[in-house]
């Protein structure tokens, strides 16, 4: 493993990529760094809130510029949001060494842990949130699947699914 570089899960709403992240990190002894959180944390505004001041553009643009300070991070997990890895050219942005992991899950798992987790997904909101999961993970998945490795969280438990990447990306 290149210590230079961040380990980065991507993956859909609801994948477990927070609360992955967060065990991986513990057990790196590295840091955990998860996009909304650090967004919430600079425009002290939650995530629905930004949606609804900015829309989604802006807050893309928040997404945009926190990316771009991504180049110097290092022995990191990293958590980007579920639409990071759809932007053309997001791993490009990435530390050199650094290893992407999609974080599997099927939409209708993913879609009811998102709404079990207490957790206001703007892009679910609406009539049928399955429905929605579904074409946006028709636009995503290629994309997520450019990434080095693929951990299938569906039925796991956070724990397992940490200890999956630990051995991806320590073998
Ligand atoms: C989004 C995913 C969310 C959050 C925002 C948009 C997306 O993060 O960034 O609501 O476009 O998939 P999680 O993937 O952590 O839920």
């Amino acid at each position: 493993m290149n210590e230079s570089g961040c380990i980065v899960l991507i993956g859909f709403m609801g994948a477990g990529k927070t609360t992955v992240g967060r065990i991986l990190a513990r057990r790196l002894g590295w840091r955990f760094l998860d996009f909304d959180e650090e967004i919430e944390r600079r425009a002290r505004a939650t995530i629905p809130e930004i949606f609804s001041a900015v829309g989604e553009h802006g807050f893309r643009a928040l997404e945009e510029e926190l990316t771009g300070e991504l180049s110097s991070v290092r022995r990191a997990v990293v958590a980007p949001g579920g639409g990071w890895a759809a932007r053309p050219g997001a791993f490009d942005s990435l530390p050199p060494g650094s290893i992407t992991i999609w974080l599997r899950t099927p939409p209708e798992i993913a879609v009811q842990r998102a709404l079990a987790s207490g957790v206001q997904r703007p892009l679910l909101e609406g009539e049928d949130p399955l429905e929605r999961a579904r074409a946006l993970l028709r636009v995503r998945e290629p994309m997520y699947a450019r990434a080095d490795h693929i951990v299938d969280t569906g039925g796991k438990d956070p724990e397992r699914v940490a200890e999956e990447i630990f051995r991806h990306i320590t073998t």
